[in-house]
């Protein structure tokens, strides 16, 4: 049989040679294309990570693995007070830019990610107008007036907690889900009528378990929306309820809701839900129509809202507050002798009588300053026409933060940061420096959008403090506690073992 061969030898030859020829054409490319890109780049200027100019994607990751805001934190010591985090997304750390970014005059808005964190409510509406429309009808529950009517339910449960700590005295006992079903039942019952029972049944409500789940839920389904459309439909039960964790914990808020219609006549009643109730009924009867705030799934997503900012960012605030207590026994022992002298034995003080006392004001500060329940940076976008901040020009549509974790460990203001020292708020509380420490204090965010639930939470955390102070000793309860107390963050503040082991004994 007759072969005919070809010669290919002179081919592969060739072939290699274009593919190379290829290769360093398109890297050459693509090259020039990033010198371009950053010669043109408003940004270039700006320190920061390489991925971060490349791609947000990095950043994305890190926040899904919680660490954000120490990553961001590491950054601002290595880089200085402006960083770079993605190729649209900056990072400051100085009073002047908070002035910038959240102050009066500031015309930026909450960035897009605020919409994924949580249901259609005050906190998370991005529109102007809109906003202070909500802002309007749930304003009054914060007022001084309401909060004082708040403080005989705070009492309340804090009469239940202690019934259940003197059951669990001289042992090893994990604070955390304690101090988590104390602060749901202050704002379950504030705002809905309902405490969700934790401290009453000595168990953790369902609700609880699910709201863990909910920021990263949400996020996952914002960050890659088809992906998680497609896992809701398949048939694995896990990833179906994690990502039902927001829909799941609303559910409890609506039947709260329900309940609260079934027990009290609204018109006898001015609370949140009585008046935005009675609005809807006024609205109905002249024939208007109805603003979506104060529809049912309005109210309900409202009050959604409000129970999960208020649940674990005065819980955990709490747990870590006890922590560094029992590091530091000669602050309990302080704030003991303080509390003998302004209030002799009594307990259950109002809150008048010591809110302003200087040993708890000072324990109180130095835990805000140290562990602030909302570490991360609150993105603004820029307007249309950009801005300045801190005498940096920015571009339109850039996504700009402070952090919290970074402003409150700065060195300048705060010798010896990162030390739980309630004495330096003692020491500036008669110099001008309190002021200063005060302006740099970002836990419950500045400006328009700053927390409303700041007193309530101010006065829960303070009460607790005098209850527990009055009544235990507290002490470490683990060779663990302090490795699961490493901060990790899902928007809100959690120590990453998720427990927090101490020991209580009777003083
Ligand atoms: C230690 C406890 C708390 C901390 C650290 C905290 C922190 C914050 C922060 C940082 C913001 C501003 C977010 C931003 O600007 O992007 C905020 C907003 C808000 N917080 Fe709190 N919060 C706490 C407790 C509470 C409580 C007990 C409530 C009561 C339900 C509450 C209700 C709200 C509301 C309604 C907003 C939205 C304000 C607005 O956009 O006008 N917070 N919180």
């Amino acid at each position: 049989m007759n072969l005919i061969t070809v010669d290919t030898s002179s081919a592969d030859v060739i072939m290699p040679k274009r593919l190379y020829v290829l290769v360093i054409v398109l890297a050459a490319s693509l090259c020039l294309r990033l010198l371009y890109k950053n010669f043109k780049d408003p940004l270039r200027s700006i320190p920061g990570p390489l991925l971060g100019r490349l791609t947000g994607l990095w950043i994305t990751l890190i926040e899904f693995s919680g660490n954000r805001s120490t990553t961001v934190h590491e950054l601002h010591k290595k880089y200085g007070p402006v960083v770079r985090l993605a190729p649209n997304q900056l990072s400051f750390a100085t009073t002047q830019a908070l002035k910038d970014i959240y102050g009066a005059n500031s015309n930026y808005t909450k960035a897009p990610i605020y919409e994924t964190l949580g249901f259609k409510s005050t906190f998370t509406t991005r529109d102007r107008d809109e906003y202070r429309g909500m802002k309007k009808r749930i304003i009054p529950s914060f007022s001084p007036a309401s909060i004082r009517e708040m403080e005989p339910l705070v009492h309340r449960q804090l009469a239940n907690l202690i019934k259940c700590f003197d059951k669990r005295v001289d042992a090893p006992l994990d604070i955390l889900p304690w101090f988590r079903m104390l602060a749901l039942g202050v704002v379950g019952e504030g705002f809905a009528g309902e405490s969700f029972c934790g401290l009453e049944t000595e168990k953790m409500p369902q609700l609880l378990h699910d709201i863990d789940w909910v920021f990263p839920a949400l996020i996952t389904k914002w960050s890659f929306p088809i992906t998680s459309r497609i896992f809701e439909y398949l048939p694995f039960k896990a990833a179906r309820q994690f990502l039902n964790a927001a829909e799941d914990f609303k559910k409890y808020c609506g039947s709260a809701y329900f309940k609260y219609l079934n027990s009290f006549d609204t018109t006898a009643r001015h609370d949140l839900i009585a008046r935005m109730v009675n609005e809807r009924t006024e609205l109905l009867k002249k024939g208007q129509s109805i603003p979506r705030h104060v529809t049912e799934t309005g109210i309900i997503e409202e009050l959604t809202n409000l129970i999960f900012a208020g649940t674990d960012t005065t819980g955990n605030t709490l747990t870590y507050l006890f922590w560094e207590l029992a590091h530091h026994p000669e602050w309990q022992l302080r704030l003991r002798a303080e509390l003998k002298e302004s209030i002799s034995e009594q307990t259950n003080p109002d809150y008048a009588a010591v809110s302003e006392l200087p040993v708890l004001e000072g324990i109180t500060q130095e835990i805000f300053r140290l562990r602030p329940a909302s570490p991360n940076g609150l993105p603004r976008v820029t307007s249309a026409s950009g801005g300045v901040i801190d005498g940096i020009v920015v571009p339109p549509q850039t996504i700009v933060s402070c952090q919290a974790l970074t402003l409150h460990r700065d060195p300048i203001l705060f010798h010896e940061p990162d030390r739980f020292n309630p004495q330096r708020w003692i020491d500036a509380s008669k110099t001008e420096v309190l002021e200063q420490m005060r302006e740099q204090m970002f836990l419950f965010g500045k400006g328009a959008r700053s927390c409303l639930g700041r007193t309530l939470a101010t006065m829960e955390i303070k009460l607790t403090l005098v209850a527990i102070v009055q009544r235990y000793h507290v002490e470490i309860g683990s060779a663990t506690t302090d490795k699961d107390m490493e901060m990790i963050d899902h928007f809100v503040l959690i120590p990453k073992g998720q427990k927090c082991v101490l020991k209580l004994t009777r003083v």
